[in-house]
Parts: structure tokens; sequence; C-alpha cells
């Protein structure tokens, strides 16, 4: 294969090929988030690591030691270091194919003799053994997989699945028996033009990965997953490690618009907060922001509050299922009219009504209106700094001409929500006193009264 060909995923999983000690990971990222993951994995990882960015993912690599800093949900390891990342797999593959014309059966044929013959997962493996905590055999023999296959209970029943309620996929490693073999099981997604369908390239892989390590296929109460992402005539093999997303992480009481915590990480990012900050989020819903800001910035003062009486109960459900450091005041009140001083707080982080399952879009006109008014009230003068989510645009820029010179939009982000195109709107209080603000009069109103 001509070597300059190689894609930038190929070429770093070239280099962890070189050393022993080095492994390529991938991790899945909030869309629109990627280049907040890419300045946390340079802050706590190494900030000349190489790292190659897609749509919703992030690849790099890292070196046996630095293993407790990302897989730290993980069996062995407990406080979690990066928090914008989301599900995390291990590269344990990455090889291009030169599909022939003769059709289906001999492009399938591929997959299977680069299993057979060159496909070497045994690196990724034992890390993915490590990381996981998983103690059964990943290298079983032909014996064992008979005896184990003679044992097994003939119902292959989704129990676990079925009481996670979709939630966690397969089953945890980390509670395996010593002797117990490993139960697998293979995805495929794929993109591009191809005589087969992603099922038939995970049938083929997974038939000949049983072939070679003499494996259980388990598609429900598997505990590994192996993700075969196929792009055009490139094939990345992934070992899931992430037995549960890493975005569900601190909170239990879900509510119908729980923001994920990865997204509560990087808007609480963007509004850089400082040891001693006051940060509050208005409308914290079930306090996935709130719970988030206390956990990461624990030297700063955390109030959510929120207008629904469910809302507060169910932040108080998750305060106290939270962490046991994690400590909010949590008040009911309307976002238009908070009981705050004015220039009292340093920073206004908040997930708005987007007017689809939170709120009205008419009513967003007015709520959006009085709430930037009174977070330019609130928020300290020259220093302040707020951080919205929203995907009602049009309310918020309205609310924006209202609220004038008192905010400076530092910054706009497009991001996925829930398969939403919402907008993150980075701002700065200005030094105008609140008293003396003026409107922001759009150019077509100035036009129209010369
Ligand atoms: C998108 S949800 C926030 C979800 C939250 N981030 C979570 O993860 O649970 C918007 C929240 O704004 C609240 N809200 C709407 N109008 C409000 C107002 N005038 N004052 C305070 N909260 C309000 C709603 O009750 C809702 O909980």
């Amino acid at each position: 294969m001509d070597a300059n060909n190689e894609s930038d995923i190929q070429k770093l999983f070239t280099e962890s090929l070189a050393n022993d000690n080095v492994f390529t990971i991938a991790t899945t990222v909030d869309t629109g988030f990627e280049w907040q993951a890419v300045d946390e994995c340079k802050e706590k990882l190494n900030k000349d690591i190489k790292i190659v960015k897609e749509r919703g993912k992030i690849f790099f690599n890292i070196c046996r030691n630095q293993f407790a800093q990302v897989f730290t949900f993980c069996y062995y390891f407990h406080v979690q270091e990066l928090r914008s990342i989301d599900n995390i797999f291990i590269v344990a593959d990455v090889r291009k194919f030169k599909f022939t014309e003769s059709g289906k059966d001999a492009d399938l044929q591929l997959f299977k003799d680069s299993v057979h013959n060159s496909m070497k997962l045994e690196k990724g493996l034992n890390a993915w053994k490590c990381v996981t905590g998983f103690h059964g055999k990943i290298y079983p023999t032909i014996e064992d997989y008979n005896a184990a296959k003679k044992d097994r209970k003939p119902s292959n029943t989704p129990t676990t699945v079925a009481t996670n309620k979709g939630r966690k996929r397969g089953q945890d490693p980390s509670e395996t028996k010593k002797d117990e073999l490993l139960r697998y099981r293979v995805t495929c997604e794929r993109t591009g033009n191809h005589s087969f369908e992603s099922g038939e390239v995970a049938r083929a892989i997974g038939g000949e990965l049983q072939d070679k390590y003499c494996w259980l296929v388990d598609l429900t109460t598997y505990y590994l997953e192996i993700v075969c992402k196929l792009t055009n005539d490139e094939l990345v093999t992934h070992l899931r490690v992430t037995h549960e997303s890493k975005h569900r992480r601190n909170i239990t009481c879900f509510g119908p618009t729980t923001l994920r915590a990865t997204v509560c990480y990087n808007l609480l990012q963007l509004a850089q907060p400082k040891p001693g900050d006051i940060i509050i989020d208005p409308m914290c819903g079930g306090g996935s922001i709130p719970i988030e800001a206390t956990l990461v910035y624990s030297q700063s003062y955390v109030i959510g509050g929120d207008n629904h009486v469910k809302a507060i109960t169910r932040t108080k459900s998750n305060v106290d299922a939270s962490a046991s450091d994690c400590k909010i005041d949590s008040i009911s009140w309307s976002a238009s009219h908070l009981p705050l001083k004015d220039s009292y707080v340093d920073i206004v982080v908040s997930d708005m009504p987007f007017g689809k399952r939170s709120g009205r879009m008419v009513d967003n006109r007015i709520l959006y209106k009085q709430f930037l008014i009174e977070l330019g009230r609130i928020l300290k003068r020259s220093t302040g700094r707020s951080v919205l989510l929203t995907y009602d645009r049009r309310s918020l820029n309205m609310a924006l001409q209202t609220a004038g010179d008192m905010f400076w939009v530092t910054k706009m982000l497009g991001v996925n929500i829930g398969g939403l195109n919402a907008a993150v709107y980075v701002m700065k209080r200005t030094d105008v006193l609140y008293e003396f603000y003026k409107p922001k009069i759009s150019k077509h109103i100035q036009t129209k009264n010369k």
C-alpha cells in the first residue's frame, strides 16, 4: 500500500504499532464540541498530543501510564478526568481494502482473509482486559469453548439489557468470573458505496473471529463489543471500553430535557470558571449543569433554580444521589426576577427552553428578553460571563437586541442536541451600567426612521 495514501487515523495507528506501550484511542464527543474535547485532551494529557478530529469523534495516542486519566470510570480508576468525551474505544486495527469488481462474496472474503491472516488484535485485547477489569478468559482453547457451549443455558435472553432499559451496553466486563469465556458481538457502521450490507460485514468478521479466538457469540449479554467502522475502503476496528456512556455519569432522576453531562461540561468550560466564582443556572431543570459545575469547579459557589416545582425536586434527588461533595443551592424562582443583588454573579450557564420539548417558541420571545435583561443586572460588570444554549436562535437574537450594549457575544457554536441544530452563545458582560443600558436598534429600524 502506498504510504502516502494513508489516512490520518491510519498514520496515528501505525505510530502506535511501533511501540508496545502506545495505544490508539477513539472517543465519541458531542457534535459541535469537538474542539472543546481536543483542548481538554491537550490540557490534561499532553499539550503536544496529536489528535485526529472527525465529526462527533476524536482519535489520539496515549501511553500505558495514561490509562488512569482516560479510563477513569473503569474498574480500577475512580476519578474521571476527561469530562468532554463520551464513549471510549481502543482502536485494535486499521486497514484499507481493495474491493473487487467481482461482487459481494469476493468482497466479504477479503474481510475474512484479513481477520484470518493478518489482523492482530492481541495488543488491543490485552489493554481492553486491563482497563475494563475483565476477569475471564480472552484466549480460551477449543476445549474451553466446547465445554462452555455445552454448559450454556439455552435462554440467551437479554435480561441485563432489559433491566438496564437500554442504558448499558451488554454486560459489565468487571463482573465476570475467573474462568468465564469471553462473550462478544461484532457490529458494523458503514459509509460509502459497497456491494454488501453492514450486517454482512459484521457476520463475516464475527464468524472469522470466533474461529480464530474461540469466543462465544452473544448479541445481547456480551462483554466485548467489536465495532467495525468501514468508511469507503478503510476499516477501523474498535474495541468498546465504555459499558455505559459517560454522559449519564451524574444523573439518576432524568427529565424530558436532561442535558448530557458532557455537554454541561463543555458549556461550563466555555465560561472559563475561576476559583471562587459564583456560578448559576437560572433554568436548571434536573440540575445537570449545577451538578457538573460543583463536581468540576469545587471551589466555586453554585446555585441552580427553576420555576417548575418538579424540576427542583428532581435537582434535589440528583444532588443527593450524586457524589458526596456535591453542594448546590437549589431554589425555586423565576429567571426573569432573580432574588440576587446587582452585579453579584460571575457566571451564568443555562440550557434555555428550546420551545420544542420544553416551553413554546411564542413564550420564548418574552422570556428570553426578560431573562437577558435580568442577566445584565445580576452579572458582574466587565467580568461577568454567560454561556447560553438554545435552539431558538431567533428569540435569543431578538433578546440580544433588547439587552443591547450590556453584552458582547464573543463566540457562537453550532451544536447537535438530541438531533436538533442548537446554538451556544458565549457572552461577556460589558461595563455598561444596568441602569443606563441602551437597547440595540437594529439597522432595519434605524434606516426606517431616518
Ligand atoms: C431545557 S430545560 C433545562 C434542562 C436542564 N438543563 C436539565 O438537564 O434538566 C429548561 C428549563 O427552564 C425552565 N424554565 C422555563 N421558564 C422558566 C422561568 N421563567 N424561570 C425559571 N425556569 C424556567 C423549565 O422549567 C425547564 O426546566
